[in-house]
């Protein structure tokens, strides 16, 4: 049997089990998919644990995304670019692949809405915090322009460097009215609604606002966004997306279905609620 996890801290509200235990019971695989909290500074020496153990894969959250690295033996281009591992794969070597989901995560989930062709393009991305990082990665190498926002200008200014390939623009977020009608879509990675605020947004005139963020603590941004004329979407799809991506390199190349996935999360949010 499989064995599979997600660890991070907290870890009790991750929607992760649900997901792949869905595609597993429906394609029905021979695998268990597990939720284990490992605090901060413990990474090392749980992998230690989880290789003896005998997991086969590993999804990565707060606060372990950077920390896997040092036990990887293998590392995707992604994850040297992001500076960030979602997902670990174990080798027959015995040691740990490193791989960054999130990144092909969010182009799936904008292709679902039809956002496919990415040159010419220009996305205005709020924040430049961890959430930020692989979404630059994917955005610059699917060839769109990127003005990236954020409250601390330094930070914005650095992770484009660290992430991204070509040349792309940066500024206060305080520019977000002025550069706005520039955009043709608006990402926002920043952590706002978790502290119970919202970014001010300009009309938006039917154009699409993308939260990566999703249930309670998206609510403000998205009714605000809602209210001001854009056409809102929540990060639920991406989550889901990153995880087929990571289900695909443990399973085969195994594509599962990502509306059952969705609905079920969608479900239990509303449980939640
Ligand atoms: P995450 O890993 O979720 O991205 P993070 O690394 O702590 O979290 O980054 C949070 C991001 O949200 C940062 O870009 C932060 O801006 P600063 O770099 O200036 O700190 C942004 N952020 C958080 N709260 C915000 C708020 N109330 N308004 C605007 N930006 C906010």
């Amino acid at each position: 049997m499989k064995r599979l996890a997600v660890i991070g801290d907290p870890i009790g509200h991750s929607l992760s089990p649900l997901i792949h235990m869905t595609w597993i019971d429906t394609l029905g695989l021979d695998a268990s998919y597990e939720s284990i909290r490992v605090p901060a500074g413990e990474t090392e020496a749980a992998l230690d644990d989880f290789t003896h153990e005998g997991f086969t894969g590993l999804n990565v959250t707060l606060p372990h995304k950077q920390a896997v690295l040092a036990k990887a033996t293998r590392t995707s281009d992604a994850v040297k670019a992001i500076g960030a591992a979602n997902t670990l794969t174990r080798l027959s070597d015995g040691g740990w692949q490193a791989d960054n989901t999130d990144a092909p995560g969010l182009t799936a989930a904008l292709a679902r809405l039809g956002l496919t062709d990415w040159a010419g393009k220009t996305i205005l991305m709020l924040g430049a915090g961890g959430a930020a990082r692989a979404g630059l990665f994917a955005l610059d190498q699917a060839g769109a322009e990127i003005i990236l926002l954020n409250r601390t200008v330094e930070k914005a200014q650095h992770i484009l460097g660290e992430c991204c390939a070509r040349q792309h623009r940066s500024g206060p977020l305080d520019d977000l009215a002025e550069v706005c009608g520039q955009a043709d879509l608006v990402i926002n990675t920043t952590s706002a609604g978790h502290g119970g605020s919202h970014i001010r947004l300009p009309s938006g005139d039917g154009r699409l606002f993308y939260d990566m963020s999703y249930g309670a603590p998206a609510r403000p941004q998205l009714q605000h966004a809602g209210a001001q004329g854009w056409k809102t979407e929540d990060g639920l799809a991406m989550l889901v997306c990153q995880a087929a991506e990571s289900f695909s390199i443990w399973f085969d190349g195994k594509r599962p279905d990502i509306e059952i996935a969705l609905a079920v999360c969608r479900a239990a949010l509303e449980q939640d609620a």
